[in-house]
């Protein structure tokens, strides 16, 4: 019999449902929340209202594109953290509600594990063990995976996440809210005239609130000198801090491969939809004789189509979760 996955993920401002069968993504949704840009980030409260008013639509549409009904269902699975409290709330009430009406089994995800197993969504999976950078707004990783269970976190940033130093930046240039994909875009037209220091942190760890800080001082001097600054070289400025950023990334994972002596390499997580990015990471990979790997646009970014992935690995296992089971917003283990 079809094991057919209901997902659901709702840890920060995207409200997305997916729905797998037998392993495969039949239908990824997402709602996003545009609602945030006036406030130049997250509002929490905005974001759990905005969750309840698209979690339903969400899910039928999932339903509906998957053409499944919801007593096709088997299982749900759902993003247990970290994220924002009151988001996850909606999704794991949610869950907890569907799964209980329609009696059949739960499955919570640590979402930063899903971004890493969004790889087995789709051909060609990376094979065990392999290292992952995982790239996000909230968190910045380099995580060794022996087998879908087993993720071992070997470096991590101190500070900021790289998405929040595309964010960051962002911001300071005045540019709307999440502004990773603007900096990319207008990087595109630029040339990395200004360079930005590399921090130097001990082991896989990484920093970002130098570079933050650095760009700020830079912006300040340079406007000084011509309001006009940053009107005129935005795609420079943009391509500039790109670059950095990307070889911040790159080293330390260069220095994870030459440790671990694993060339099986991954990226994900929403900067992993970087171009720079992506593109970096593949020509280090030829140079260096790794077999890298990068997951569609549409698993990159907040999705349930990772968390069904996720889910699906539980399910397989029988690892379910009980009722009582809660958002939690920090998961340390
Ligand atoms: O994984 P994600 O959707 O949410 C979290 O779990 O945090 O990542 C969102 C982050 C934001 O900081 C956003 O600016 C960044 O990913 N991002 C990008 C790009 N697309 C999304 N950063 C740089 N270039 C992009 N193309
Ligand atoms: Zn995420």
């Amino acid at each position: 019999m079809s094991v057919i996955i209901l997902a659901i993920e709702s840890s920060c401002d995207d409200t997305s449902a997916a729905v797998l069968k037998d392993g495969l993504i039949l239908s990824n949704i997402t709602a996003g929340q545009k609602v945030h840009q006036d406030y130049g980030g997250v509002v929490p409260e905005v974001a759990s209202r905005a969750h309840q008013i698209n979690i339903v639509p969400t899910v039928d549409q999932a339903l509906q594109k998957a053409g499944v009904t919801r007593e096709d269902l088997t299982a749900i699975a759902f993003t247990r953290g970290p994220g924002l409290i009151g988001s996850l709330h909606v999704g794991v009430c949610f869950s907890k509600g569907m799964a209980l009406a329609l009696g059949i089994p739960m499955m919570e995800v640590h979402h930063l594990q899903a971004h890493v197993l969004a790889h087995f969504a789709e051909d060609p999976k990376p094979d065990f063990p392999f290292l992952c950078l995982t790239v996000s707004g909230g968190h910045t990783q380099i995580v060794k995976v022996s087998d879908p269970y087993t993720l071992e976190v070997l470096g991590s940033t101190i500070d900021d996440a790289a998405g929040e130093a595309f964010d960051k930046t962002g911001k300071l240039l005045g540019l709307d809210y999440p502004a990773g994909p603007l900096v990319d875009k207008l990087a595109k037209q630029g040339q990395p005239l200004y360079t930005f220091t590399e921090p130097k942190i001990e082991g896989l760890d990484f920093s970002f609130s130098g570079l933050k800080t650095s760009i700020l001082y830079f912006l300040r001097k340079k406007l000084k000198e011509n309001p006009d600054f940053v009107k005129e070289n935005i795609n420079h400025i943009c391509c500039s801090v790109q670059d950095r950023i990307v070889s911040i990334l790159l080293n330390k994972l260069k220095k994870a491969v030459l440790e671990t002596g694993i060339k099986e390499v991954a990226i994900a997580g929403g900067v992993s939809a970087n171009s720079g990015l992506r593109k970096a990471f593949t020509i280090t990979g030829k140079q260096l004789g790794w077999r890298t790997y990068i997951p569609d646009f549409q698993y990159c970014t907040d999705n349930a189509g990772m968390i069904a992935v996720a889910g699906y690995f539980k399910y397989l296992k029988k690892d379910f979760a009980g009722h009582e089971v809660v958002a939690t917003p920090r998961i340390t283990d």
